[in-house]
């Protein structure tokens, strides 16, 4: 894709701040205020890109309820990746043929990577006529022109063309308030796993401007924000098609030379593309976290081959090993997908044995769902789902031993966190994060929220650390 087509050009991103004002005008003429509810599904992306539509709603004068009956506007954010996904979404669809019963002048909004699916939005356009707008991640940086079209029309309208994706720079956004932040440094994946929808609907990858993202950082650092995660689907491929020789190493180091109190972590990082320089640079930047989110999927090599992963569990277990020679104490998590089209139980366990060889601090599991569309979805596949389950079991079972393991061995250890907000249970009210991520419940009062501070562990569980200030 050529750079001048992937930026959406600064005349166009200024047309959607006119819409903006077209919207607000019409309110205020009204004399009406506005209120909108944005409700995200799926992962950290669709985070980013929920808190963009609500800076966008913002500047249309809109304020914000998590209420659906109270608002004028509703937004369903939506996620692909598996079916329970998606029927959830449906679910909640249904709810709001109520919501605009009672309130017919409500505008119904669907969007995110299932709007992009045309099955989806075929069915849409069918069943579920009470919804005003869809459109998908492409036309996200279009939404105040196409909210303004459904003021003025008053007609349905549906923005899903399918295309390789942009890159706008500027749009307003509402952060979260805390101390987390998220940013995307690439959109979109070329991987094209063979399960997987994400390359389908996200569109082909696209890097931001290493300035671009630099200078957000600094902002976000400037602004109080001290543990900020760089989000791409494989981060280690950002900078290649920037024609600068310039890769996800170098944006780290540069990222790094920010000055400020904070902590610096990614996700995700694709083993095929992983390298060792990455692991050095990581180890001696001190901003970057010293925790890894390197998913394997599988642990048997045929079944790797098949999900087009393009690595093996050898090169794999290289990887961690040298992350961990070079970075002792690192902190790993994984992505593990149970029960792909064609696994024996054999190759489940190879699965869980890679899980047992690593010792994983925590593991995201998935039973495999089939998404139409997908390479993995026409292969066949014979195990049934209670023989999957028991798979999938056994994988838990192992990895909740690992993790109240490594969790045990933290007791009666200092370590430093960081308190990011309040916690619900009342003898430990406060939430912190180790470096690695670790969740430590932690005594103390609120004025500690937003610090960093040093804490002694005093117990711990399969799911978490509990402390004291020391
Ligand atoms: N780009 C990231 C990567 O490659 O690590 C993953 C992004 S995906 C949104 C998050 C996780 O969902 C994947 O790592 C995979 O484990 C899981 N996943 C994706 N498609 C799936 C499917 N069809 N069924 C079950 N799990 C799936
Ligand atoms: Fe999906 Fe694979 Fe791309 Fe991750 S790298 S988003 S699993 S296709
Ligand atoms: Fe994320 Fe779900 Fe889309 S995981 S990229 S929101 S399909």
């Amino acid at each position: 894709m050529k750079r001048e087509n992937v930026l959406v050009s600064e005349d166009a991103l200024a047309r959607q701040r006119e819409f903006e004002a077209k919207i607000k005008e019409m309110f205020t003429a009204r004399e009406a205020h506005p209120v909108a509810c944005v409700d995200t599904f799926g992962c950290q992306q669709n985070v980013a890109d929920g808190q963009k539509l609500m800076g966008m709603l913002a500047d249309c004068g809109f304020t914000f309820t998590e209420d659906p009956k109270e608002a004028d506007l509703v937004i369903l954010n939506t996620c692909a990746v598996r079916e329970h996904a998606e029927q959830r979404v449906f679910g909640n669809l249904g709810i709001l043929t109520h919501t605009k019963k009672e309130n017919p002048e409500q505008v119904i909004c669907l969007c995110g990577c299932m709007a992009q699916e045309e099955r989806v939005s075929q069915r849409v356009k069918e069943s579920y006529r009470h919804v005003d707008l869809v459109f998908g991640p492409h036309a996200l940086w279009k939404f105040p022109e196409l909210l303004w079209q459904v003021y003025e029309t008053r007609k349905r309208v549906f923005a899903v063309d399918n295309e390789d994706g942009t890159i706008a720079e500027g749009i307003p956004v509402v952060l979260e308030k805390g101390v987390k932040a998220w940013v995307s440094i690439m959109y979109g994946c070329n991987n094209f796993c063979s399960y997987c929808i994400v390359p389908y609907v996200r569109g082909r990858e696209r890097s931001r401007d290493p300035q671009c993202v630099l200078q957000e950082v600094r902002e976000l650092v400037e602004a109080g924000y001290k543990d900020i995660t760089l989000l791409g689907q494989n981060v280690n491929s950002y900078g290649n098609d920037l024609g600068l020789d310039y890769h996800f190493p170098d944006l780290l180091e540069d990222i790094d030379k920010i000055p400020g109190e904070y902590l610096i972590r990614f996700m995700s990082s694709h083993p095929k593309d992983a390298t060792n320089r990455l692991f050095d640079v990581m180890a001696k930047c001190p901003h970057v976290a010293k925790q890894l989110h390197l998913p394997f999927q599988s642990g048997n090599d045929r079944v790797l081959k098949e999900m087009n992963r393009r690595y093996t569990r050898e090169q794999y277990l290289a990887e961690i090993n040298y992350a961990k020679k070079v970075m002792p104490g690192l902190v790993l998590t994984s992505d593990v997908i149970i029960g792909f089209p064609g696994e024996t139980e054999a190759e489940a366990m190879d699965t869980v044995s890679l899980v047992e060889e690593v010792g994983f601090d925590a593991l995201f599991t998935f039973i495999y769902s089939p998404r139409p569309g997908t390479k993995a979805a026409a292969m066949p596949d014979p195990a049934t789902r209670a023989e999957k389950q028991k798979w999938f079991d056994k994988l838990l079972e192992v990895q909740n031993a690992n993790s109240a393991k490594l969790h045990a061995a933290y007791v009666g250890k200092t370590v430093r966190v960081l308190v990011d907000g309040e916690s619900d249970d009342e003898n430990f009210p406060l939430s912190s994060r180790t470096e690695g991520n670790r969740l430590v419940r932690l005594k103390g009062g609120k004025d500690l929220i937003g610090k960093f501070m040093d804490v002694k562990v005093t117990d711990s569980n399969t799911w978490a650390l509990y402390g004291e200030p020391v």
